[in-house]
């Protein structure tokens, strides 16, 4: 799995080696990369519906190591465009966060993946607790909203594809609301007191 998820990472360098990255090679990068941070945070977030509607619990072995994947691949998008595209002029970066907006939304994205990366080791769901553990990683459902707004105000006309990560980020969220209000609706009426018998 770990190999797997280096593969887009693989492909590039073997293009780069090849000459091979198009007539612009920074654009090609970062739409790559940005490409496969939205699809890893995607599939991380298929990991619980999937491992349920598939009866597939040891599913859940690969979700950290799919979610550090989405940052690692975020991370490598945000250097882009720090290194490659802005060559490190901290006013030009500026600049181009007031000028475009969905740079806005990407970092946004892209910060709040940042503490769930720091916090996903088994010593600070320890540290946190599970509950609160579970409600920091949470940010993810932002993160992902906040990488489909940012892929949206992008492009220019065709937005199909943003919009195909629009309804798979819904769904995915929309499974999650499902669940969490029936396993609560069950808690409830088990907690219930019984009913009087009757005479
Ligand atoms: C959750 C975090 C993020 C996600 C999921 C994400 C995703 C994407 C996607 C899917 C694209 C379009 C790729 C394509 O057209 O094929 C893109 C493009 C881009 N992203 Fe991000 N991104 C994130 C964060 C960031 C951050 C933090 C920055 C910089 C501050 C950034 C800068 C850009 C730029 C400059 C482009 C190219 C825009 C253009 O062609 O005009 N992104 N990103």
């Amino acid at each position: 799995m770990f190999a797997l998820c280096l593969v887009p990472l693989g492909q590039l360098a073997w293009r780069a080696l090849h000459n091979n990255l198009t007539a612009n090679p920074i654009e090609y990068i970062t739409h790559q990369i940005g490409d496969w941070t939205l699809i890893f945070i995607v599939i991380t977030l298929a990991v619980t519906p999937a491992r349920k509607l598939l009866r597939q619990p040891e599913l859940i072995r690969f979700r950290r190591m799919l979610g550090l994947f989405a940052f690692f691949y975020g991370l490598l998008h945000f250097s882009t465009w720090i290194g490659l595209d802005k060559f490190f002029d901290w006013a030009d970066m500026l600049a181009d966060v007031r000028k475009r907006t969905f740079i806005t939304a990407g970092f946004t994205g892209f910060v709040l993946m940042l503490p769930l990366a720091l916090t996903s080791t088994a010593g600070w769901i320890r540290r946190l607790g599970g509950k609160r553990w579970l409600a920091l990683h949470r940010l993810i459902y932002i993160a992902a909203i906040a990488g489909v707004v940012h892929y949206y105000w992008l492009v220019k006309s065709d937005i199909r594809l943003p919009v195909l990560y629009g309804v798979l980020v819904a769904v995915l969220l929309l499974y999650r609301m499902v669940t969490s209000v029936t396993r609560r609706a069950r808690q409830s009426a088990a907690t219930a007191k019984p009913a009087p018998a009757s005479p």
